[in-house]
């Protein structure tokens, strides 16, 4: 599980300038609690754009540990520009949020695919009003930038890439998985693409993810999804075959 550790307390410092016990920052999102949690996010993006006209949000999102809907999020907005700074804040953040995310959701708030977590729980015993804070550098946040954080990194690059190891002659670390996959013939079945843009069913990336793939390959794919990916499975299949589906055929040089 890979983790982000960038993570600064802030003890203190904005209650001496502002009146955090006045109550005044409880306004809207959902409980007014005056042990009430900050959460800052703060990161680069590029590729944001990507999502617009999508049934997909980026968000930073506060989730209760038993429900894959996001009780609280705000969106990156769609519009900022690649490499511009943004700076997202959650405020009012009560006990039962489990853990806030920089997550993809769907329009119902559900979560699709986690790129980044803070455990709350982490944070509980430093007291009341202080920031969490979480830089997360630079980072691409595209259809293929979302895939790479939230599937490839996490369940594929320990035998694909990673230590000099490349299970089939494949490799999906980043910056290398686009131009492994898409539209190149797979070398374990033939007839297949690893990946043919714009076709999710016909691409063997498809076929060895899912229930009844078990047996394409030598090794249990389905499997191995379905293990890193217990409580989001079916999120994130359906989103992988629509980053298939969005791809277009590239021509030519
Ligand atoms: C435990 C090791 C392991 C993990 C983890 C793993 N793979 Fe594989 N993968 C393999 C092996 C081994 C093969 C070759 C299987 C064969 O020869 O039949 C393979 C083959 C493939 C192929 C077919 C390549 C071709 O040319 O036909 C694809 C596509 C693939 N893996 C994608 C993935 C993705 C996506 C993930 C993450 C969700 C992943 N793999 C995770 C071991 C792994």
């Amino acid at each position: 599980m890979k983790t982000i550790h960038y993570i600064l307390l802030y003890i203190g410092a904005a209650c001496a300038l502002t009146s955090c016990d006045s109550g005044d920052i409880a306004e809207k999102v959902y409980t007014v609690d005056e042990k009430g949690y900050t959460v800052r996010m703060t990161a680069q993006v590029r590729g944001i754009s990507e999502w617009d006209g999508t049934d997909y949000t980026l968000a930073v999102a506060g989730f209760t540990a038993d429900s894959k809907f996001a009780q609280v999020q705000r969106a990156v907005p769609a519009t900022l520009d690649d490499d511009a700074p943004l700076s997202i804040t959650l405020s009012n953040l009560s006990d039962d949020i489990a853990t806030v995310e920089l997550a993809l959701t769907n329009s119902l708030r559900k979560r699709i695919i986690t790129l980044a977590t803070i455990n709350m729980s982490d944070y509980r015993d430093y007291g009341t009003h202080d920031t969490i804070r979480l830089d997360l550098g630079t980072i691409d946040v595209g259809q293929t930038g979302v895939l790479q954080m939230g599937v490839f990194d996490r369940a594929c690059i320990q035998c694909h890439g990673a230590n000099g190891r490349s299970a089939a002659g494949l490799t999906l670390t980043k910056g290398n998985a686009y131009a492994a996959l898409v539209d190149v013939p797979s070398t374990r079945r033939e007839g297949y693409m690893r990946v043919e843009s714009g076709n999710a069913e016909a691409s063997l990336l498809h076929l060895i993810l899912r229930e009844g793939g078990e047996d394409l390959l030598s090794h249990n794919h389905t499997e191995i999804l379905s293990s890193q990916f217990k409580s989001n499975l079916e999120e994130v299949s359906a989103f992988i075959d629509q980053w298939i589906r969005h791809l277009k055929p590239q021509p030519q040089e």
